[in-house]
């Protein structure tokens, strides 16, 4: 059983890290532009990236998301992007802790995680089917600072080896963040979160969603390819995109974190536009850590948070908050979600016109 959890996870990296091979794919961040104001930029000097999340404070909006753990290849993985985080303040999150919960002994990688990166920001991950007690393990092998439960109903459907068996999730959820003594961060997988699924978890009262929705990684595709028919293939696509789900909010949405599919900082400045307190990548960063190891890593965010500075300031933005008052136009076949689900998108292309920014630009 646990061998077959390790050469699964063995199977994730290979498999997700051959989608990026293809190089960035067209997704629904495309369909989101910033409204220019050529008068409207600000001194980069004046930008701070600093982000409040979990109740703590975050260097910038980034963090790499849940990927892995357990092997010695992913244990490798880990161990450099938690050299990457001690060096640049990158918040992180492993991979789901399940398969060391189950087999104590592989909990070792995980903790070495921790001993690599003693005062950074890190999040454990487990899946939504483990009981409190387990919650309470990951969090304290790891010291983590926030627990990641991760849904993913789909990708169970299409493992050979995955759960059938959904009903029980809804009362697991709740029990778990009854007993969590850490903030608890609800994720999808790259499926998304529906307006539905993020009300549930406002009222359960979770510190903060990650809608993670299609457009990026594609675990349809990666299990369909560890079944020998490869029979699943017609649930490709299946889900909502970032995008959509960052515009298709109940009335009381959870604090809201965006992945799936974050190609570039702009991106993660246009999932912050669309009201993302933090934004996390997973399958770019992964081809990066698999190609160029730490240093690989240790580059990329610090280019991308220089680059993230020039945005703001090009936007007109001195803070991620101030970017919710930037005027958006949504196209393309997010703006058909839209229509389709009756979500307004014309408020999104004039919201700078009620800001000070926007006033003082007319006034002249
Ligand atoms: C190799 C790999 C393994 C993953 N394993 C987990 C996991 O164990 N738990 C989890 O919550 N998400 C896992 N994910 C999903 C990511 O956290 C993220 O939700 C998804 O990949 C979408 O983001 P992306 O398009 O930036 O890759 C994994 C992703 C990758 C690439």
């Amino acid at each position: 059983m646990n061998d077959e959890a390790a050469s699964r996870k063995d199977d994730h990296v290979r498999l997700a890290a051959a989608q990026q091979d293809a190089g960035p794919r067209r997704n629904g961040f495309d369909d989101v532009a910033f409204v220019h104001h050529a008068l409207g930029g600000i001194d980069a000097d004046h930008v701070s990236l600093g982000v409040e999340v979990a109740g703590r404070r975050w260097p910038f909006p980034l963090y790499a998301n849940a990927m892995t753990g357990g092997t010695d290849r992913t244990t490798r993985l880990n161990l450099d992007l938690a050299v990457a985080a001690r060096e640049t303040g990158l918040p992180l999150a492993t991979g789901s802790m399940s398969i060391a919960l189950d087999d104590p002994d592989r909990m070792v990688g995980f903790r070495r995680i921790r001993e690599e990166n003693p005062d950074g920001f890190l999040l454990a991950n487990i899946g939504v089917e483990r009981s409190p007690d387990d919650a309470r393990r990951a969090v304290d092998a790891l010291r983590a600072d926030a627990l990641q439960v991760h849904l993913n109903s789909v990708q169970e459907t299409v493992m050979p080896e995955g759960s059938r068996a959904f009903s029980g999730w809804d009362a697991s959820l709740a029990a778990i963040v009854e007993a969590a003594e850490v903030p608890v961060i609800v994720k999808e997988v790259g499926f998304g979160l529906s307006a539905r699924t993020l009300a549930r978890l406002g009222e359960l009262g979770v510190s903060a969603a990650d809608v993670s929705g299609t457009g990026g990684t594609d675990f349809v595709r990666i299990e369909n390819a560890r079944r020998p028919g490869r029979d699943y293939a017609e649930l490709i696509g299946w889900g909502q995109s970032t995008v959509e789900c960052l515009l298709d909010l109940p009335s009381r949405p959870p604090a809201l974190l965006a992945s799936g599919g974050v190609r570039s900082p702009l991106d993660v400045t246009r999932a912050l536009a669309l009201g993302a307190q933090a934004v996390g990548v997973s399958g770019s960063f992964l081809a990066v850590l698999i190609d160029e190891g730490a240093d690989g890593m240790v580059r990329r965010v610090r280019e991308w948070t220089e680059r993230l500075t020039e945005l703001f300031a090009l936007l007109g933005a001195a803070t991620a908050a101030d970017l919710t008052a930037t005027d958006l136009i949504i196209r393309g076949a997010t703006a058909e979600y839209c229509r389709a689900r009756d979500i307004d998108i014309t408020t999104f292309a004039r919201r700078s016109s009620g800001t000070r920014a926007g006033e003082e630009h007319r006034a002249r």
